[in-house]
C-alpha cells in the first residue's frame, strides 16, 4: 500500500485537516507521523465503510439526510471499496487513521454532499463500532476453525480408542491410558475455550454508535435501525462507555491467551512425544524441518513454535490490560494503541489452528512403543491394589503390599506381571490365579469403564457423544 507522507498541508495553516478549522499552524512532521494509526487501522477498512454506509441510511431513516444525499454518499462510499479492493487507493499520512482518509476520499469523489455524512457521529463511536465489528468477524472464523479441530480431535480418538500408553502425573509413568483417551482430553480443553468464545462474542456485538464523541448527539438517531443492518444483537446503553470500553478486546484476548496456553501444553506433548527417548508419535514431514548442520535432525518445528506463539498473545492480553488501567472516562487517545495487540491476537490465535487442523489429523501414533512404554514402571500397580480391596484388603494396607511387591520386582529386574504367583502369595495371602488378568494393561484400561475413564468403549461413546456437542 502506498503512504503518501508528503501530501501535506497546502495552505500550510493546518486547515486543511477535517479537524483543522481552529489550528493556525500545521501539525509538526514528526507528530503528524507519531499520532496516525492509518498504517495499521486501514486493516478496518470494510467495517468503516459498512459502518457508514449503514449511518448514512440511518440519517436518512430520519429524515437528517435527504433520499438523494443518502445515495450519492452510498455510491461514493462503494467506490471507495472497490477502490481498497483493487489496491488503487492512496492512503495518507497526514490524514491520520482509516476514517478520516475514507471520508477525505468520499468528499473527493462526490463533493460537498461528502461533508454530511459525518453528521451525528464521532471518530471515537465510529472506531468502536468497527473494532466491534471486525472482532465478531475474526471470532466467527475462528469458531469455525475450532470446530474443525474439534472434529479431527473426535475422528483420531476413535480411530485410536484401543491404543494404549502410558498415562503420566509429574511426567512419570503412572497408569495405562488410551491414546483416544488423552486426546479427548484436549477435546474437552478445546471445547471450553469455544464456549468462552461464544460467551465473549456476545458482550462484543452490540453496538456503541450514537454515542457520537462522548455524550451522545442531538439529531433524532435511530440506533436500533443501524444495529439492525449492521447484525448487531443490541445497541450500548450508555454513551460515555461506549466510546471508552475496551472490555470485549480485553476479553477476546484474555480467551485467546487461555486457548493458546492449551496449545502449547499440547504442543509440548508432541515435542516430547517425538523425541527419540519417547519415540510415540510421528510428525508428518511437512510439519518439520531439518537441521543446517546436523543431517540426521527432523525438527518438531511447528508445535515448538506455536508453544512459543503462546507468550505472544499472553503478551497481548497484558497490552490490553496495560493500555486500560486508569483511563478516565470517555475516550482517551491511548486507545488508539488497542488495535496492534488485537490484531496480533486474532492472527496468531488464527494461524495456530490452521497449523493444528493439519496436524491433528496427520498424527500416527507408534502403537508398539507406547505400549512397551505402558508395560514398564509398574503402571499397573494401582489395578493391584484394586483388586486386594475386592478380595477384602483394607485400601491402605493394599497399597502397603503394592509398595513391598514393586520392591520385589525391582529388586528382581521384573514387571508386576512378571511374578511368580507363590512370591505375591507370600506379601498376601488372598491373591488368587486371576490377579493376572488384572496385571494386563487391557485389563487396567477397560476395567475404567465409567464415564469419563480411559476404556476403549468409553471413548468411542464420549468420542461419539463429543459430536452432538461440535455445533
Ligand atoms: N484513530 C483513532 C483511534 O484509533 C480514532 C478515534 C480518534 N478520535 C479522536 N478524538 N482523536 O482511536
Amino acid at each position: 500500500m502506498a503512504h503518501d507522507t508528503t501530501a501535506d498541508d497546502k495552505s500550510g495553516s493546518g486547515t486543511s485537516k477535517l479537524w483543522g478549522g481552529r489550528f493556525s499552524e500545521a501539525t509538526d512532521e514528526f507528530v503528524q507521523v507519531f499520532t496516525a494509526s492509518v498504517n495499521f487501522d486501514q486493516r478496518l477498512a470494510s467495517q468503516d465503510i459498512r459502518g457508514s454506509l449503514a449511518h448514512a441510511g440511518m440519517l436518512q431513516s430520519v429524515g437528517v439526510l435527504s433520499e438523494a444525499d443518502a445515495k450519492t454518499i452510498a455510491a461514493g462510499l462503494e467506490q471507495i471499496q472497490q477502490e481498497i479492493n483493487a489496491g488503487e487507493f492512496q492512503w495518507q499520512i497526514p490524514l491520520e487513521d482509516v476514517h478520516m482518509n475514507i471520508e477525505s476520499r468520499l468528499i473527493d469523489v462526490v463533493g460537498e454532499v461528502g461533508k454530511k455524512l459525518h453528521t451525528g457521529r464521532s471518530r471515537n463511536d465510529q472506531v468502536a463500532t468497527d473494532l466491534r465489528l471486525f472482532l465478531r468477524e475474526a471470532i466467527d472464523s475462528i469458531d469455525a476453525q475450532q470446530a474443525a479441530l474439534q472434529n479431527a480431535l473426535l475422528e483420531q480418538a476413535e480411530r485410536h480408542a484401543d491404543v494404549i500408553m502410558p498415562g503420566f502425573t509429574h511426567l512419570q509413568s503412572a497408569q495405562p491410558v488410551t491414546f483416544g483417551h488423552h486426546l479427548l482430553a484436549w477435546f474437552e480443553m478445546l471445547t471450553r475455550d469455544r464456549e468462552r468464545l461464544a460467551d465473549c462474542r456476545k458482550r462484543v456485538n452490540v453496538l456503541p454508535l450514537g454515542s457520537a464523541a462522548l455524550a451522545g448527539t442531538t439529531f433524532p438517531i435511530d440506533r436500533e435501525h443501524v444495529a439492525n443492518a449492521l447484525g448487531f444483537d443490541s445497541i450500548t446503553a450508555n454513551s460515555l462507555d461506549g466510546v471508552s470500553d475496551r472490555d470485549f478486546a480485553i476479553e477476546f484476548c484474555s480467551v485467546a491467551a487461555l486457548t493458546m496456553n492449551h496449545f502449547s501444553r499440547w504442543c509440548e506433548e508432541l515435542v516430547l512425544w517425538s523425541s527419540q527417548q519417547f519415540n510415540f508419535v510421528d510428525l508428518p514431514d511437512r510439519f518439520c524441518t531439518g537441521s543446517s548442520i546436523m543431517p540426521q535432525k527432523k525438527n518438531p518445528d511447528v508445535p515448538e513454535l506455536i508453544r512459543g506463539k503462546t507468550g505472544r498473545v499472553t503478551g497481548d492480553l497484558i497490552s490490553l490490560l496495560t493500555l486500560m488501567k486508569s483511563q478516565p472516562l470517555a475516550y482517551n487517545k491511548d486507545n488508539q494503541e488497542d488495535k496492534e495487540p488485537l490484531f496480533d491476537a486474532v492472527d496468531t490465535l488464527s494461524d495456530c489452528l490452521t497449523a493444528l487442523v493439519g496436524l491433528i489429523p496427520a498424527l500416527s501414533p507408534k502403537l508398539a512403543n507406547m505400549r512397551a512404554a505402558a508395560s514398564s514402571g509398574f503402571a499397573t500397580a494401582t489395578d493391584l491394589a484394586d483388586y486386594l480391596v475386592r478380595q477384602g484388603v483394607a485400601f491402605r494396607d493394599a497399597h502397603h503390599i503394592v509398595g513391598q511387591a514393586v520392591a520385589l520386582a525391582l529388586n528382581e529386574g521384573k514387571e508386576l506381571h512378571e511374578l511368580d504367583l507363590t512370591q505375591l502369595q507370600k506379601l498376601c495371602q488372598a491373591i488368587g490365579d486371576e490377579v493376572f488378568d488384572v496385571l494386563t494393561l487391557e485389563g487396567s484400561v477397560s476395567a475404567r469403564a465409567h464415564v469419563g475413564g480411559t476404556a476403549p468403549d468409553t471413548v468411542r461413546a464420549a468420542a461419539k457423544a463429543g459430536r452432538l456437542r461440535v455445533r
